[in-house]
Parts: C-alpha cells; sequence; structure tokens
C-alpha cells in the first residue's frame, strides 16, 4: 500500500507549477469547430507532445486523422504487468459572444481559488493534472503499470476521425484499462464517478423560399417566409410538456432502474441550486422526473441555433429567403441516433410544407454509454478519490456526451473509467469558463493513486 507515497506527497507541494503550465497550454485558442484555428489545433497537439516527451515517454508522436491530430506517447517498461490508456482532449469550444468575458479567454487569468479561460476545465486543467501525475510517478519510479496517452483534438465537434483512427492504431492502442480524464464532479467537496454518458445526435435545417431576400411590404403576403415556417416546425416538435412529439422517440428509452434512481436521489443538488446555476427564473422539463434524473437519465430535443433575417440594430423590413436551426437530442439507453434522426427526418419530411425547400444535414451520431458499476477499474478509482478527497464518492449519470468512451469500447473492446474534476459552475463551453484550482493538485494526487491501487488492487 505504500507505493506510489513519495509520488502522492509531491503532488502537494508543487501546484504554483501546475498553474504556470495550466495557463502555457490554455494559452493556446486550440478551438476544433473553427477552420482558421488549424495551426492552433497543431501548436497544441505539439505541446501535449513536448510534454510527454519531458517526462520520459516514448514512441511520442502527432498522429494524423482524417482532420485533427492525435497526440500519442507510451511508457511501457512494466512488463507483465496491466496497460491504461488515458483519454483526453486538447481541443476546446468557441468563445463567442467574447464581449461578455470578464478577461480575454485564451489569456487564462487567476482570480482567487479561480483560473479563468477557454477550456481550463474542460479539459486543460485535467490534462495538466494527468501528464503531472504521470511525471511525479516516473520521477519517483512509482509508475508500476504500462502506460499510453492518447489525446485527441476532435472531441469538442463529436470526434469525427476517433473511430477510423482506432480500427487503423488497434495494435498499438491495445490496452486493458481506459482512464478517460474528461469526467466531472458535482461538487468541491463530492468526488464523482461520471457511470453514464448520453449521446448525441445533432442536426443542421435550412429551408429556403425565396431566391433572394425580399422587400416585406412588396412581397408580403404571397410568400410563405421560411423564419415562420421553421418555427412552426421546430415548435412542433414538443408538447407543452416538454415531451418530445416525434412518433417513436421514446420507443427504446429504457425506464429508469430503482437502483439508477437511488443513486441519482444522492445527488446534492436542489432545484434552488439548479436555479442559481443556470439563472432561469423556473425550471421546466418533463413530468415525473427529478431535475438530475431528466439531465441524466432522459432523453431531450433542443434547439441549439436559430438564424434567419435580420438581427441587427433597429428594423429592416425583410423577407428573408431563408431560415436554419441547428438541431440536437441527447440520448440514452437504447435509443439509437440513427433511428432518431431517422424520426426526425421523416418528421420534417412530412410537415415541411412545399411552399420552401428543405435541407437537412446529420453532422453527429453518438450513440448513449452506460459503465457498469463493477467495471475493472471503478473500484481503484474510488479508492483514490475516498483518499485525496476524503469523502465517499457519488456516482451519477452526466446530461454531455464523449463519443470517445463508445469509441474506444467498441474498436478496442475495453471499458473505460471516468475521472474528472470540472465543476457544474465551471461555465464549461460558455463565458468566463473557470477552474477550480485546489483541483489542480488533488486531481495529480488522484491520479497518482488510481495507478497504484490498480497495481495493488489487481484490478486488471
Ligand atoms: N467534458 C464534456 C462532457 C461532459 C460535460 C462530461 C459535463 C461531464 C460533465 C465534453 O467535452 C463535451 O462537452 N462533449 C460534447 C460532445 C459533443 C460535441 C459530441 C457535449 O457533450 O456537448
Ligand atoms: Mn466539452
Amino acid at each position: 500500500m505504500d507505493e506510489g507515497r513519495k509520488a502522492a506527497k509531491l503532488a502537494k507541494t508543487q501546484a504554483d507549477r501546475y498553474v504556470e503550465e495550466l495557463i502555457e497550454i490554455a494559452t493556446i485558442p486550440s478551438i476544433s469547430t473553427l477552420p482558421e484555428h488549424a495551426a492552433d489545433i497543431r501548436l497544441a497537439a505539439g505541446w501535449v507532445c513536448d510534454r510527454l516527451r519531458a517526462i520520459g515517454f516514448e514512441n511520442v508522436e502527432v498522429l494524423p486523422t482524417e482532420k485533427h491530430p492525435v497526440a500519442y506517447g507510451e511508457w511501457l517498461h512494466a512488463p507483465s504487468h496491466a496497460t491504461v490508456l488515458i483519454y483526453g482532449h486538447y481541443d476546446v469550444q468557441p468563445v463567442d459572444p467574447i464581449d461578455l468575458w470578464h478577461s480575454n479567454p485564451f489569456e487564462p487569468s487567476v482570480q482567487g481559488d479561480y483560473l479563468y479561460g477557454r477550456g481550463v476545465s474542460d479539459m486543460k486543467g485535467q490534462l495538466l493534472a494527468i501528464l503531472k501525475a504521470l511525471e511525479l510517478l516516473r520521477r519517483t519510479g512509482e509508475l508500476t503499470v504500462n502506460v499510453k496517452v492518447l489525446v485527441e483534438g476532435e472531441e469538442e465537434i463529436g470526434s469525427p476521425s476517433l473511430q477510423a483512427f482506432c480500427l487503423r492504431e488497434r495494435d498499438r492502442l491495445s490496452c486493458d484499462l481506459i482512464l478517460n480524464t474528461d469526467g466531472a464532479m458535482l461538487g468541491r467537496d463530492l468526488p464523482t464517478l461520471v457511470y453514464g454518458l448520453r449521446g448525441l445526435a445533432y442536426f443542421d435545417v435550412k429551408l429556403t423560399g425565396p431566391d433572394h431576400d425580399l422587400h416585406s411590404g412588396m412581397f408580403g403576403g404571397s410568400v410563405h417566409n421560411p423564419a415562420q415556417v421553421l418555427c412552426e416546425l421546430v415548435a412542433g416538435m414538443h408538447d407543452t410538456e416538454g415531451r418530445v412529439t416525434l412518433p417513436g422517440f421514446y420507443d427504446k428509452v429504457q425506464p429508469l432502474s430503482t437502483e439508477d434512481r437511488a443513486e441519482i436521489a444522492l445527488g446534492p443538488c436542489s432545484d434552488k441550486e439548479w436555479r442559481g446555476l443556470t439563472g432561469v427564473p423556473e425550471l421546466f422539463g418533463e413530468q415525473g422526473y427529478t431535475t438530475l434524473e431528466r439531465v441524466g437519465a432522459r432523453p431531450t430535443l433542443e434547439v441549439n441555433g436559430l438564424t434567419s433575417g435580420y438581427s441587427g440594430e433597429g428594423q429592416k423590413t425583410v423577407l428573408p429567403a431563408k431560415a436554419t436551426a441547428k438541431i440536437s437530442m441527447r440520448l440514452v439507453p437504447d435509443q439509437d441516433p440513427k433511428s432518431v434522426g431517422e424520426q426526425l427526418r421523416s418528421y420534417f419530411r412530412e410537415h415541411t410544407p412545399p411552399t420552401v425547400r428543405l435541407e437537412l444535414k446529420t453532422l453527429a451520431e453518438n450513440p448513449p454509454v452506460r459503465i457498469r458499476r463493477h467495471a475493472p477499474g471503478m473500484s481503484a478509482a474510488a479508492q483514490s478519490l475516498r483518499e485525496t478527497f476524503g469523502n465517499e464518492p457519488v456516482y451519477t449519470l452526466e446530461g454531455g456526451s464523449i463519443p470517445a468512451v463508445s469509441i474506444l469500447g467498441g474498436t478496442l473492446g475495453v471499458d473505460s473509467v471516468l475521472m474528472g474534476f470540472s465543476l457544474p459552475d465551471d461555465n464549461i463551453h460558455s463565458l468566463n469558463e473557470r477552474f477550480y484550482l485546489p483541483n489542480l493538485a488533488r486531481g495529480v494526487e488522484a491520479y497518482i493513486r488510481f495507478f497504484n491501487h490498480l497495481a495493488t488492487l489487481g484490478v486488471v
């Protein structure tokens, strides 16, 4: 049980250096969805590889994919011991609306206990924590398992190249267990193990009416306004109580088990806190479920964006030529992204009037995942969190998605354990994203302990 003690102790004493390095990587605007940031994506991948080399990892390479590269490295000097594949991502979400940030998203700044900047919580903080954990374990000679590190640059756009990459690199990536570092906690002192993630199906809808914007007085009344048609179509997919009305949408949804309900009920979040987190005057959602159930275990359909016509200052009397919507669904077991996508397509095909033209593109199809609570590695993770935070970990179903969990599981046939340290009020994907700095040292410590326990518990 003493293995890894030196590294775990050191973890607490080096926190200042962690922040400096976190600032370094968080300064790189590695926004995966924007083509103008392609060079920054390469810079971030290179940064990860430089760190891996510096801590003595081998076969470190920026590996190309169809789109953004993977940073890879390995340390395989524990023959006859287990191999852990670490998963993370170095890409981040866009920053708009940038005017609403208190500080520049790519000039990370410390304020009190927080570091503010895009991507610090999702997930460069965790990335730094795992790199530091590996560094300390190597430095003290306490790394007793084999480690492969895969840090991708496409998570925030749905990991479109990861499947093909994993199939191509299957041998290189072979492992006994995956540690996914893109996880989250339910509260500052609540170490959390995520045991399920919702899937994501994403669609781009475009309606075109006239072939150019028209004077709304000269032509209004004689042609169908695409903005209005789109609003009616969008509105027609829910009932007034928040249930999705696409025929068949709930057919495959597994009812919540008593066990899941009990686990979710342990989550500490009151509706009042949830209102505080979101700033809404009142919560809204499907009847018969608690807030955390609605988020973790029930499917949704959301409008992520809606554009049409004029939205500048003042007025412009225009009848828009087109209207577009970004629509996504969060899916739960056993919903299948392809079938719900078909349901959406049929709905739009049937209900779009002949007065406008419809174009519908599918942008993402990621299935939901559940991780067996007794999967290898879960107990090692629970033990390391317990020791680091001094509290019993809670198990939760997360409403967000991480396509890599099902892709790696499917291509490599290996379970993932999710352990990460972002907090519900870190504003991930939003403005003023921040990382709670005490979680940096705690993250390093928890990851170190995880590796120790894997070895001592003989988990894999
Ligand atoms: N880290 C998040 C997922 C997450 C959020 C895990 C909250 C735990 C708690 C991840 O980076 C993410 O945002 N994923 C995207 C995936 C999508 C683009 C396919 C998401 O959920 O929107
Ligand atoms: Mn994210």
